[in-house]
């Protein structure tokens, strides 16, 4: 079976603090990325998408946002719906991001994010994990939960559309415990297939493709993206400075060997 590309997402969250920065940051991804297989997703701060993506749509670098609200459109201050990032010219968006969760976001918001964001034929990157690894294993009945809750009313056929990135709590941020080995990522990627498998029919529960984020860096790419079931990486410290960024993507190209 031929390996199929990676998908390294780098998730810029509210960085950085000009646009002017945020360009040359990305002419430099644009630059490293023309002859990659694997495919790379910034998501910049929702108001940086516009003038990011420039003139050229094509290549190789394609946008999305950190968040899309949990209506179509109409009076939600300060929202910006799915549709209207579509139109602009992004193509994913995160939705459940652990940060956003902590504010109040609820499971009922992620689903209903989930199916707005299909029906504008963007690409949802639902963020699911645990905030600890107890020694009972609660945590695989809790990401399962969280998995149920965010496919709700989703139909099977447009689960190839769906991307899921585990991404345990501690493991997140400079303040962190550091990322998860490999082995217990591969280990949640299968429980997670399991738990698709349950929903949706086997074809279409191995279609999703399931990232792992988390503190991840150059270090620790080569061995998470050995394993059969990581599709790719979200990225969040490390996606702000391009050689970083583009070292991930470089040693993701080489998984594909
Ligand atoms: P980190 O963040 O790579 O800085 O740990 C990951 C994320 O929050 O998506």
């Amino acid at each position: 079976m031929p390996v199929k590309p990676k998908l390294i997402v780098g998730n810029w969250k509210c960085n950085p603090t000009s646009l002017k920065e945020a360009k040359k940051t990305i002419a430099r991804i644009r630059k490293g990325v023309t002859r990659v297989k694997s495919e790379v997703v910034i998501t910049p701060p929702a108001i940086f998408v516009k003038p990011l993506l420039g003139e050229s749509r094509s290549g190789k670098l394609s946008f999305g946002v950190q968040n899309i609200a949990s209506v179509p459109f109409g009076a939600h201050t300060g929202e910006i719906a799915a549709s209207m990032v579509k139109e602009v010219g992004g193509h994913f968006t995160i939705i459940g991001h652990s940060e956003r969760r902590a504010t109040g976001e609820t499971d009922e918001e992620v689903n209903k994010k989930v199916l707005l964001a299909l029906e504008a034929k963007l690409t949802p990157i639902i963020c699911v994990g645990e905030g600890v690894r107890d020694e009972e294993g609660k945590y695989f009945s809790f990401v399962q939960n969280q998995i149920e809750k965010a496919l709700k009313g989703v139909a099977g056929k447009d689960l190839r559309y769906v991307t899921i990135a585990y991404e345990p709590i501690w493991a997140i941020g400079s303040k962190s415990k550091g990322a998860l080995s490999p082995s217990l990522v591969e280990e949640m990627a299968i429980f997670i297939r399991r738990v698709l498998s349950q929903l949706f029919d086997t074809k279409q529960a191995a279609s999703v493709r399931i990232l792992y984020g988390g503190s991840v860096n150059p270090d620790n790419t080569a061995a998470l993206l050995e394993e059969k079931n990581i599709g790719g990486l979200l990225v969040g410290r490390a996606s702000l400075n391009p050689d970083t960024f583009l070292a991930i993507i470089q040693i993701a190209e080489g998984s594909l060997k």
